[in-house]
């Protein structure tokens, strides 16, 4: 990366000491993890978010909706910057607070009213998370959906889920973790009248499995993994849940990012690997461990896009901007949405284990 903006980043930083917490997601470009003072996943990272209540300004080198629940689960003075406003995540996107409204609305029709729980992944806006915390619901990462999902089975008799938005994390925890069939999990789509699900299918379903997905992780292929066996003969293949059921099935671990570098690092020398996940993450682990083969499962998938959009300018731009006293980019949840969400939030952060 270029010398003159690492200089200007680190004295910007140093000028800044202990009002500033910068936080790091794993798929984070190396020019820019180099100056998180914390790097982790979803789960892990708003943990530290709200371990931090000394800092004046947390800097979210992620995506938008984990820039949403730092600020939700920092104090009201702590103010949360996102360095580029343009760091979305399709797959938070793909469940609009409309179309669940209208979701959760065709379910009571349909008379579930009763027995429905929703649980969002992390990886949703601030107002979805708030819409589970207002029906009784719960957030998960890919850390903790086990946990989250029995929690959420635990909370009504004849419990069903409304998992939002990730339909693979939701389907791959059910049926491989909690031992579910393939036939307790439908899809809502959202964009057809009833989900597109017909009311006796609803009743026998036990997860509801809305229908979104990562365009990143989405896109790793079953047969890809069947050819990387005959070539990398002792291959382990470590994927991460947000993979096709049908690639995951076919996988010998699956877990988090932190899950993923654990696992990693554990390994003796000479374990061969072929990783599904985002590639800036794959590549430093290579890089990190000369001692394995670490390979990348497919070379057709790449960058998650906008993880990328944070890049070391607009580190620079927003932490330069920090020591003139201008906060740009500032990440800030409405009150009510926040009261809510974090009610969903503090469930997950709650949760045993
Ligand atoms: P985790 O950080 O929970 O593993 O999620 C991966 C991801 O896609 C984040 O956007
Ligand atoms: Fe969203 Fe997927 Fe990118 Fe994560 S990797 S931010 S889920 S698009």
């Amino acid at each position: 990366s270029d010398p003159d903006l690492v200089a200007r980043a680190r004295a910007a930083k140093d000028a800044l000491g202990d009002r500033v917490f910068v936080l790091g997601h794993h798929y984070q470009r190396d020019e820019v993890i180099q100056f998180a003072d914390v790097t982790g996943d979803s789960f892990k990272l708003a943990r530290e978010a709200a371990a931090r209540p000394d800092a004046e300004y947390v800097v979210f080198c992620g995506v938008h909706f984990m820039a949403e629940s730092a600020d939700i689960l920092t104090a009201p003075h702590q103010q949360v910057v996102l360095p580029d406003l343009a760091a979305g995540c399709s797959m938070a996107d793909m469940a609009r607070l409309a179309q669940v409204e209208r979701a959760w609305e065709a379910l009571a029709d349909a008379g579930l009213a009763d027995s429905v729980v929703p649980v969002t992944y992390m990886n949703s806006s601030a107002d979805i998370k708030a819409f589970c915390g207002r029906h009784g619901g719960v957030v998960c990462t890919s850390s903790n959906a086990e946990v989250a999902l029995e929690w959420a089975f635990g909370q009504k008799p004849d419990a069903k889920v409304l998992f939002l938005p990730d339909q693979h994390l939701g389907r791959n925890t059910a049926v491989l973790q909690m031992g579910m069939s393939l036939e307790d999990c439908v899809v809502w789509n959202p964009l057809l009248p009833g989900g597109g699900l017909p009311a006796e299918q609803l009743r026998d379903a036990r997860m509801i499995l809305w229908k979104g997905h990562c365009s990143v992780h989405g896109r790793f292929a079953p047969e890809v993994v069947d050819e990387l066996r005959a070539t990398m003969p002792g291959v382990r293949v470590l994927v991460h849940p947000e993979c096709r059921h049908e690639v995951v099935t076919r996988a010998d671990e699956v877990g988090s990012t932190e899950y993923i570098i654990k696992a990693v690092e554990a390994a003796p020398p000479g374990t061969r690997w072929a990783i599904g996940t985002e590639l800036n993450l794959v590549r430093r682990l290579a890089e990190d461990h000369p001692e394995q083969e670490i390979a990348f499962l497919d070379k057709t998938v790449c960058y998650c896009s906008t993880m990328n959009r944070i890049d070391l300018p607009h580190l620079v731009w927003a932490l330069e901007s920090l020591v003139t006293g201008t906060v740009v980019n500032r990440i800030e949840v409405d009150p009510d949405t926040e009261r809510e969400a974090l009610v969903a939030l503090q469930r997950m952060l709650d949760l045993p284990g």
